[in-house]
């Protein structure tokens, strides 16, 4: 299969390229579009043969769900039973904008592929004008993973789509880079308190000035068998090809890994604050300026993928606090490394 890219800048007639996505979608097939978070690849949400082309082009595990992507808050209604106050006051607060809601889904609406098994679903309206015009041309529900392959690092340019899903999709429309950077905040509204499946641009402080008590597990809770948690978390995420360790944002501390690790012959690929630079590891990708949590967000993953086109043999990357968006940043860094941290000898 040919894959196109079709820019949708602002300087460029859009109308053509709307209508090969709407008329593709339309067909049951595939198209990749930016929303404010990262890529998603997105089929018509109640055409199940649709939906399993997704699963197909990403190698996903056919056990996690998808979120379903809706131009209006109207929409709701047509795919959940009964909708809580909590979601109510959430939607009017935070959407269009990267917060996905899980609630009970209506049976038989949507795409059984869609939910995985599961009785709920997650919708959210996403806030980039391109994913707005794309579903409100179409008036149908999207149902759209990040479009990466699985296990990689999501998307946040169409360059990163085309890396991995060249020749397996029709369509990327291309919005230029996202602006956030992280994939949404996913909020489970079935439990009480409501629960932060995973971390995103909508912090828990955030929510919990408009909804009260949100509980945000911690990763050790979030091993325990009692804890709600979304299907997509227990698998590999965000991974480059070379080993991923977390290391303090501290100068002294990484001078001295670089030392050490230079001395067994490593080649080192670092990832922090542009004030880190200076240590001259063999490759350096920037986090932006003084570890500003929000640049770090919308660089994390292109710096990840950035670092498969050296030839590093490790990788350091700096933590940073938990605070705000810092939740969502730690998320995918420990994913990322899977746990692992640089221990100085
Ligand atoms: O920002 C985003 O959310 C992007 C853009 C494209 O909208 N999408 C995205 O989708 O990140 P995906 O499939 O890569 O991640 C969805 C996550 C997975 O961890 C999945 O298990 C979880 O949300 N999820 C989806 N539906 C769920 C449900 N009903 N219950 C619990 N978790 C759910
Ligand atoms: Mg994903």
């Amino acid at each position: 299969m040919k894959t196109s890219c079709i820019s949708v800048n602002n300087d460029v007639d859009k109308s053509e390229a709307y209508q090969q996505a709407v008329d593709l979608l339309n067909k049951g097939e595939v198209v990749a579009f930016p929303t404010e978070t990262v890529y998603g690849l997105g089929a018509i949400a109640t055409n199940n043969e649709a939906v399993n082309k997704i699963f197909a082009a990403k190698g996903r595990p056919s056990d996690n769900p998808l979120i379903v992507h809706i131009g209006s808050i109207e929409e709701v209604s047509t795919y959940i039973e009964e909708i809580p106050e909590i979601a109510i006051k959430c939607m009017e607060k935070f959407w269009p904008g990267p917060l996905t809601i899980v609630m009970k889904a209506k049976k038989n609406v949507l795409a059984k592929s869609v939910t995985a098994g599961l009785t709920t679903v997650g919708l959210r309206m996403p806030d980039h004008p391109v994913a707005l015009n794309l579903l409100q041309l179409l008036k149908q529900p999207v149902a759209a993973p990040s479009a990466n392959k699985s296990g990689k690092p999501s998307p946040t340019k169409a360059e990163h789509v085309e890396e991995d899903l060249q020749g397996l999709i029709p369509l990327i429309l291309d919005g230029g880079p996202t602006g956030i950077g992280l994939e949404s905040t996913v909020l489970d509204v079935t439990v009480t308190p409501p629960a932060i499946l995973r971390p995103g641009g909508v912090t828990k402080e955030m929510l919990e000035e408009v909804i009260g008590e949100v509980n945000q597990p911690t990763l050790s809770q979030q091993d325990k068998k009692e804890t709600p948690k979304a299907p997509g978390m227990k698998y590999t995420h965000y991974a480059p090809n070379a080993p991923v360790y977390l290391i303090e944002q501290d100068l002294p501390t990484v001078e001295k890994a670089i030392e050490q690790l230079r001395q067994e012959g490593e080649i080192i690929a670092l990832l922090a604050p542009s004030e880190f630079e200076e240590l001259k590891a063999d490759y350096f990708f920037s986090f932006g300026q003084d570890g500003d949590k929000d640049e770090i967000g919308v660089k994390l993953y292109d710096d990840l993928r950035a670092c498969d086109k050296t030839n590093a043999s490790i990788i350091l990357a700096t933590t940073t606090s938990t605070d705000g968006v810092g939740a969502a940043i730690m998320n995918r860094l420990e994913k990322a490394a899977g746990g692992k941290w640089y221990q100085l000898k």
